[in-house]
């Protein structure tokens, strides 16, 4: 096994808890408590996730003081609001804090009719106090919900994903309400609209544009949000002074928390300089001032609020090398292992003075692609177990996008899962058990 500071090394330094070895044992230091991983796996069971809430406020607070630090370092004049974007983690423990954090910079970006149905059945009134921004495509359930919260005075940015949403909306709903338009970014993506839609939209909401939104798949490099910015010149050409003051300039998620697989990692106050810079050069050229800044990352600040714990069920030989068989899935509990080949920081959380082998290390499942990872398996090193001995591994980070798109591939139920929170206490969440789970395929009991 590589050492684990390694990992550590190459990661954020802004990681409000750190695994330190003690005693050939890996444990956790958070919120000025120990956690020694591997009773917290015998004692709930695996595969077993571990969530930390309150952490999301810590990677929040840091984007803000990040934000500040670029600012001064740069000697502009910017605000900077920060939207959550459910998809990547809509845990009702991550919202509450979301939903709960006391600066009002702090929203929360929707991407469909069922995220925004989350948050009306459960944060009814709580949300009235959030800025909300809505994306994707509009639906008519979800385009009468967003004219309804206009309607009762919440603060809502309609994003217009295609220039067809604007005549809809305008249809059936002629008051006024805050819009955003969605650019495309070229190459791949498939979302937003053409420069030549959004500079002809425009022209049409004129002052109730409120927003400018571009969105960079994961990992943005610094190049492409540099030239994606600068495409928004072709929109503010035809802007006078004060709507160029007032407008928000979104530049969505992408901000790579850690992708070993793609050799990425953003430190957020560098991306933040390269944004700045990008607009400051907007700025040269327009009739105004753009001095407000949106981010919605998404995985950079959920990533870390969960960590993940495997035990080792069998351990094979075949043609000459070992493949470590896990009690979870690489398909169902961390499916961008398999859809995306990420990698991911693990290490043994048990057994550390052992001898280590080489080994694959394969998923429960039956699918031949359930290991890690799917398009380049990789050796790791891990300790050869004892008979009588478990060996129990954590893989790190995984708060970002792996329970949402998890499934029940060849029936295994979802990882149990506890959490623990600021005062360090540690208690179980909506297990899902078997019964649950065979219910999901149309067994009802
Ligand atoms: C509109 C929008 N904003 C933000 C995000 C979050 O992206 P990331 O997790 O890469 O930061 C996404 C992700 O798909 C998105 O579609």
């Amino acid at each position: 096994m590589k050492s684990d500071t390694a990992y550590q090394a190459k990661l954020p330094i802004d990681i409000p808890y750190k695994f330190v070895n003690q005693n050939r044992k890996m444990v956790l230091k958070l919120y000025g408590h120990s956690f020694d991983l591997e009773e917290l796996a015998l004692d709930f069971g695996t595969p077993l996730d571990v969530t930390f809430p309150n952490v999301i406020i810590s990677r929040i607070d840091s984007i803000f003081s990040n934000f500040e630090a670029a600012v001064n370092k740069k000697g502009v004049n910017m605000q900077l609001s920060y939207f959550y974007p459910m998809k990547v983690n809509p845990r009702k423990e991550l919202m509450s804090e979301i939903i709960n954090c006391s600066k009002k910079s702090v929203g929360i970006e929707i991407g469909d009719i069922f995220e925004l149905k989350l948050l009306l059945n459960n944060f009814p009134s709580e949300i009235k106090h959030k800025k909300l921004i809505f994306h994707g495509p509009k639906s008519k359930d979800y385009l009468e919900q967003i004219i309804s919260l206009n309607e009762r005075g919440f603060d809502v940015v309609f994003v217009l994903e295609d220039p067809s949403e604007l005549k809809t909306l305008k249809s059936i709903y002629k008051k006024r309400i805050k819009f955003g338009i969605r650019l495309n970014t070229g190459g791949k993506d498939r979302f937003g609209m053409s420069l030549d839609d959004a500079v002809h939209i425009a022209s049409l909401i004129k002052t109730d544009l409120a927003l400018l939104h571009l969105h960079f798949g994961e990992p943005a490099s610094f190049d492409k949000l540099s030239k994606g910015i600068s495409l928004l010149q072709v929109i503010l050409k035809n802007f006078d002074e004060g709507l160029i003051n007032d407008l928000l300039v979104d530049v969505g998620g992408g901000m790579a928390f850690y992708d070993q697989a793609r050799d990425a990692r953003h430190d957020s106050q560098e991306y933040f300089e390269c944004i700045i810079d990008a607009i400051e050069r907007l700025n040269m050229n327009s009739r105004g001032r753009i001095t407000h800044l949106a981010l919605e990352a998404g995985r950079w600040v959920a990533a870390p609020t969960q960590l993940t714990i495997f035990k080792l069920i069998e351990v094979k030989r075949l043609n000459g090398k070992y493949r470590y068989v896990m009690d979870g899935s690489f398909i169902t509990d961390l499916p961008d292992t398999w859809g995306i080949n990420k990698k991911w920081s693990m290490f043994p959380i048990n057994m550390l003075g052992a001898k280590n082998v080489k080994t694959y290390i394969d998923g429960v499942t039956c699918d031949s692609d359930d290991m890690y990872t799917k398009n380049e398996p990789e050796l790791k090193y891990l300790p050869k177990p004892d008979s009588d001995k478990n060996l129990f591994i954590c893989i790190a980070y995984t708060g970002a996008y792996q329970d949402t798109l998890g499934n029940h591939h060849c029936a295994i139920p979802d990882a149990k899962k506890i959490l623990i929170d600021k005062t360090g206490k540690v208690k179980r969440i909506n297990m899902q058990r078997f019964e649950d789970m065979q219910r999901s395929f149309g067994y009802n009991d």
